[in-house]
């Protein structure tokens, strides 16, 4: 499992937790930024985490700003993307299990750092269910082209 995570500056503590949890358990990471509390632009961070799942250099996409938000307005611009915003576990599960979510996005200022790691836990790990809900997202991607 490859695994593109950014942040902005809301997000890099977080974001340099998760990375230290994903490495060891032995999880791929492509930290693309940002490296600083310096104030940055989070939409620079979601295209390049967005850009990696879309050609395939990723498998999954993690990105954290204040509250995810932002994040995901801009990685879901990108077509084939499905960011979803998290903050809870059930979300975390349907976002994967019905809308087979490519990239999770999680705001440090609504989330504890160990939460985050359960919601990024389960987010990893749980499987797109197919079935009445491919016909959905097929008509999701017909939109990108529309
Ligand atoms: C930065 O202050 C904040 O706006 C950003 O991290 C994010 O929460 C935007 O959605």
């Amino acid at each position: 499992m490859k695994v593109s995570l950014g942040a902005d500056h809301a997000g890099v503590e977080l974001k340099d937790q998760l990375k230290a949890w994903l490495t060891s358990r032995g999880v791929i990471v492509n930290d693309v930024g940002t490296h600083s509390a310096d104030s940055v632009d989070y939409p620079d961070f979601a295209a390049a985490v967005a850009n990696d799942v879309v050609s395939g250099a990723a498998d999954r996409g993690v990105l954290v700003c204040g509250t995810g938000l932002g994040m995901a307005i801009a990685a879901n611009k990108f077509p084939g993307i499905r960011a979803v915003p998290v903050v809870d576990e059930a979300s975390a599960r349907l976002g994967r299990e019905h809308n087979d979510a490519n990239v999770l996005t999680l705001g440090a200022r609504l989330t504890a750092p160990e939460e985050a790691k359960e919601l990024l836990r389960i987010f990893l790990e749980t499987k797109y269910e197919g079935g009445r809900h491919q016909r959905r997202l097929d008509k999701i991607t017909a939109l990108e082209h529309s």
